[in-house]
């Protein structure tokens, strides 16, 4: 099928190759000249692991193409995918400006039935929206020309956006009509996952609820962890033992510092507000945002606790994106946790395989090691931030003899205690110190 992707951020890029790995002839599109001329010469501008290669295989199959023109790249296509940013209002609302262009865009070209897609995370409504601005436009050109607008949230992990796309647990699809129905199911036959169909109402929520109670389940265990810390109790141990439980399940159980990145807090923001504007007021998001917030604080308050002041001592945190395996810095909770430490006084050093220089261009004040054995060089304390392999994996022996104290404080528990303790650590870990 011949497919246009309108977005080349980070879910138009996934969905784009994604689409383009199954068999069909895609366009990706964006307004950004620079971005287009990279992805034709086969340059990917996110860190995303193995994207890279898939893009330049399908390039040069001639599978894929991208434009800035959007017109050339309507001619002839089936579906269009609007996976445009969606940047987050400062009431909590995400700010629909470039999907209402890119609405009306299609509406000024289009001449012949399409399926359109909202791929981008969107309020409830947004389909039936974007069906109005585009029967404006095609009523400002005096033409009746037949469409859908579909909703087919995107539910990839940075980091993990290949085998997500290849082996997803589910393809949500919310369509209007029986004939956008059967274009969603033909363009996605190639993938062996559930479908389910809905309403694109119900599929916008479905996104949201999703993500909200994927933020919740990270913040009840998150504050289970503040509890088993104050009762001698592992919740490492706990975790496990609730995960068991097939209708808990053992995923998203993992304490922390917090959850960040573009998207959980983004999105309980917004459902947060979809409920405020129908009079609801969502106390189960409002608790979790807070928990949240707070677990940063919290963590501080623990380190300051076992170090006593912090003010000139060294730290080193390890890890800086919001999580492994992308460069990703939005509301990573590093970003919170240097500027909590720089306002305590410590001199800090830091150190990520791949978000390092973006975290020196916020804090051009903090040290950055080449490699995490220079940036412990001297350091009172290490603070794991994000558990990225490369650091789990680290000589810790190597470590302790380069450090000048011995303070590990894991922020995702993500190390082995026990070994840690043993080669001299005093290993503090999150809600897990008897
Ligand atoms: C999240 C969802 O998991 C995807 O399904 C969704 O498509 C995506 O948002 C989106 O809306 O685009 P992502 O933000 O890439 O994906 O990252 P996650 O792996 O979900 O992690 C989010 C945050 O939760 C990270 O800061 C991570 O460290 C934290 N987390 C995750 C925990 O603190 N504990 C856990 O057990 C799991």
């Amino acid at each position: 099928m011949k497919i246009t992707v309108i977005g080349t951020g980070y879910v138009g890029i996934t969905t784009a190759t994604s689409l383009g790995e199954i068999g069909h002839q895609i366009m990706g599109v964006d307004i950004d000249e620079l971005k287009i001329e990279q992805l034709n010469n086969g340059v990917l501008p996110i860190y995303e692991p193995g994207v890279e290669p898939v893009i330049q295989n399908l390039l040069k199959q001639g599978k894929l193409h991208f434009t800035t023109s959007l017109k050339e790249a309507m001619e002839g296509t089936e579906i269009i995918f609007i996976a445009v940013g969606t940047p987050q209002l400062s009431d909590g609302r995400p700010d629909l400006k470039y999907v209402e262009e890119v609405a009306r865009e299609i509406g000024r070209h289009m001449t012949e039935y399409i399926v359109i897609v909202d791929k981008s995370t969107v309020p409830v409504g947004t389909a039936e929206y974007v069906q109005s601005i585009i029967k404006e436009q095609l009523k400002l050109r005096g033409l009746s020309v037949a469409f859908d607008v579909v909703s087919n949230p995107e539910f990839l992990q940075e980091g993990k956006a290949l085998q997500n796309s290849r082996k997803p647990d589910r393809i949500v699809l919310g369509c209007s009509s029986q004939v956008a129905e059967d274009v969603m199911l033909k363009l996605y036959e190639n993938i062996d996952a559930l479908k389910h169909l809905t309403s694109p109402r119900n599929a916008e929520m479905i996104k949201y609820a999703s993500n909200s109670f994927l933020a919740t389940k990270i913040t009840f265990i998150n504050e289970m962890a503040r509890l088993c810390d104050l009762l001698a109790v592992d919740v490492v141990e706990v975790a496990k033992g609730m995960g068991m439980d097939k209708r808990i399940g053992p995923y998203f159980l993992q304490a922390g510092i917090g959850y960040g990145g573009s998207c959980f807090p983004k999105d309980v923001s917004a459902l947060a507000m979809m409920g405020r504007e129908v009079n609801m007021e969502m106390t189960i998001l409002k608790s979790i945002q807070e928990i949240n917030q707070k677990q940063t604080d919290w963590f501080l308050e623990r380190v300051k606790e076992c170090m006593g002041a912090l003010d000139g001592k060294r730290i080193t945190l390890l890890g800086l994106s919001f999580k492994p395996d992308t460069d990703d810095i939005r509301e990573a909770p590093s970003l919170k946790l240097i500027q909590k430490l720089l306002a305590e006084g410590a001199f800090i050093t830091g150190f990520d395989p791949v978000a390092s220089n973006k975290i020196k261009n916020i804090f051009p004040n903090i040290k950055i090691g080449e490699d995490a054995y220079s940036a412990v060089k001297d350091a009172e304390a290490v603070v794991i931030c994000t558990e990225w392999k490369e650091i789990i994996d680290l000589d810790w022996r190597t470590i302790k003899s380069l450090m000048h104290g011995d303070f590990i404080f894991d922020g995702r528990n993500a190390l082995d205690r026990e070994m840690l303790q043993l080669e001299g650590f005093q290993y503090w870990g999150v809600g897990r110190n008897l």
